[in-house]
């Protein structure tokens, strides 16, 4: 059966969201155990306030696109984020992994919205090709942020292992 693109763009955008709320757990969790790194600290605890914003404008997006919001609840509910990529929905708990999956998840999240994009303006979607762009900008930070800051992540946690053992 054809699917008509608008209906396409509905269910990437609750792809998206579900995504985003599966990444907000898992930085939220991050935050807590970062406490040795306090610069990684603070810029994921600002990614996870990023991502909390990013999932209410995928929101606004499917109630400007008619989506009902009941149907969209319970298909989160059966979904849990499923939709991201297996590696999206753990959250390892040492801060070298942690940062390597950060990345991948980043970059997951910079080719959904670089998709994202192209399918609204295709369907002349103009307010959710501007909200890609918005969660684009934010995701590309991220990324940058977290690739630059890894080998200094590295060195600490190293250097933290040599002190204890
Ligand atoms: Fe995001
Ligand atoms: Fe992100």
């Amino acid at each position: 059966m054809k699917k008509e693109p608008k209906e396409i763009l509905i269910t990437w955008l609750r792809d998206a969201h579900a995504m985003e709320k599966q990444l907000l757990k898992n930085l939220e969790k991050q935050s807590d155990r970062l406490g040795e790194y306090p610069a990684v600290q603070r810029r994921v605890a600002e990614h996870a306030e990023e991502t909390r914003r990013h999932a209410e404008r995928l929101e606004s997006c499917l109630e400007g696109l008619g989506s009902d919001t009941s149907t969209f609840k319970d298909l989160m509910a059966k979904m849990g984020g499923a939709s991201a990529p297996m590696g999206l929905a753990l959250s390892p708990d040492e801060p070298v992994k942690a940062t390597l999956t950060n990345i991948a998840a980043e970059h997951f999240e910079i080719a959904c919205y670089r998709s994202l994009g192209a399918a609204a303006e295709a369907c002349g979607e103009a307010t959710v090709a501007a909200v890609a762009r918005q969660n684009l900008a934010d995701e590309e930070a991220m990324a940058r942020f977290l690739e630059e800051s890894l080998p200094e992540t590295t060195r600490t946690y190293l250097a933290h292992q040599t002190r204890t053992s």
